[in-house]
This record gives C-alpha cells, structure tokens and sequence, in this order.
C-alpha cells in the first residue's frame, strides 16, 4: 500500500474510532433520533416545546460550556440537532403561548426550570421534599417525579 493511502486510511481509521456515533449518526438518523441520542446521554431529554427557539439557539450554540459539562458534538450533528429543537420550539408556529409572552424578548432563558411557570408550579413544597430526598439531586431532574417527562407528559401528579 502507498504511504499516502496508509496514512489515509489511518486518519478515517482514528476519526472513525473517536466519535463512532456522531460520524455516523449525523448522516443517517432522522433528526428527531439523533436529538434523542445525543440529548439523553446526560440526562433525560428535555421536551423541545418548554423552551422557545431563541434558548435553543444559544444552548446549540455553547455545547462546550453546557451547565458546566462539555457537551460538544460535530458541527453537521450539531446543526441538524438546532434545525430539529428550533422546529419542535414552544414557539416554533410562530405564536407564542402566554408563558412565554411573559419573558421579554431580550431574555434568553437557558434552563426550563428556571422559567417563572416553572418556579410557581414547583413552590416550596417541591424543593422540600428535594432536599429531604438527594437520590432525587436537583429539580432539572424531572423523571424523577413526573415518569413521563421523556415524553412530554407532566399532568401526572
Ligand atoms: C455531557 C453531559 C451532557 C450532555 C451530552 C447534554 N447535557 Fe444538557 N445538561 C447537562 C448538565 C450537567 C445539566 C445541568 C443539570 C442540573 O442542573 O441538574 C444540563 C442541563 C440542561 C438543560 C437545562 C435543564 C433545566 O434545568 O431546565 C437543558 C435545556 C439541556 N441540558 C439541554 C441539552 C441538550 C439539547 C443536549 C443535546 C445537544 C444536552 N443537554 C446534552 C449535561 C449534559
Ligand atoms: C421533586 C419533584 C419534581 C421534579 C424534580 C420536577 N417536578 Fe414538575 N411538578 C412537580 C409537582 C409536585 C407538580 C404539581 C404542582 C402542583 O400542582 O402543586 C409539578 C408540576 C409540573 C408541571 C405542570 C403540570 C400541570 O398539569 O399543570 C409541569 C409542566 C412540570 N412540572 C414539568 C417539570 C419539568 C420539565 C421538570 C424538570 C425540568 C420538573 N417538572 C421537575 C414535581 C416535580
């Protein structure tokens, strides 16, 4: 073989072996799939509709400072990820629910939980039995309480 061709081969070979899931994934999973992997790997995946496009957008575009983890991806697996949040947003119809014509459009919330509804519907009661439960650890995780968070549902107390 060549030593080009060796040294070709070897770099698609390393590549290959660094991200396995991202080479692959960002080219041949649907949007919504890849979204799913990549997102659910730390934690449960947040539902797209309690954010508006403009959080997803910053949070896509600070994958390396992610609420102190490196969250870090390629950037085709990246932009079809934002492409697929964006398009699945609370506002992604182009009208926003009241909730979110309550934050000023300057604002660009980056956590669910730290969104006014968020904070009324999850008043001291909920932080109380947080603090005396630490299996639960903090109240971004939501499939401890609400068993169907991953699939959106929330109307299950
Ligand atoms: C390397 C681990 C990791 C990966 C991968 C990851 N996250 Fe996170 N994410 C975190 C951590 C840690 C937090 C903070 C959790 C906490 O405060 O308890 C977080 C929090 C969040 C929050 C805020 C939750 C709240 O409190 O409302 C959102 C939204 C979020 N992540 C979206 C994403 C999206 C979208 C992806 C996929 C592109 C992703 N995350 C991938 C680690 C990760
Ligand atoms: C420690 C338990 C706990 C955690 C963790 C938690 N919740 Fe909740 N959540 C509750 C309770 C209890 C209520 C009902 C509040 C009430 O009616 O007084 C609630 C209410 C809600 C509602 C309103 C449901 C309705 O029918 O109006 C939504 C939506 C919701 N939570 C989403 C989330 C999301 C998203 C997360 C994670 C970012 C989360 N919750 C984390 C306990 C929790």
């Amino acid at each position: 073989m060549p030593p080009q061709m060796k040294l070709a081969l070897l770099a698609i070979a390393t590549a290959i072996a660094m991200a396995p899931g991202a080479l692959f994934a960002a080219s041949t999973s649907s949007p919504a799939a890849l979204t799913k992997q990549e997102c659910s790997a730390c934690h449960l995946q947040y539902p797209s509709f309690l954010l508006p496009k403009r959080s997803w957008g910053a949070i896509m575009g600070d994958l390396s400072n992610h609420f102190g983890e490196d969250a870090s991806l390629d950037d085709a697996a990246r932009a079809k990820i934002e492409a697929y949040l964006k398009s699945t947003a609370a506002d992604s119809n182009g009208q926003s629910p009241n909730w979110l014509r309550a934050i000023p459009a300057s604002e660009i919330p980056l956590r669910i939980s730290g969104l006014p509804w968020f904070q009324y519907q999850h008043g001291s009661r909920v932080k109380n039995w947080i603090k005396s439960h630490p299996e639960v650890g903090t109240i971004s995780n939501c499939t401890a309480c609400h068993r169907g968070a991953e699939k959106g549902y929330f109307d299950d107390e």
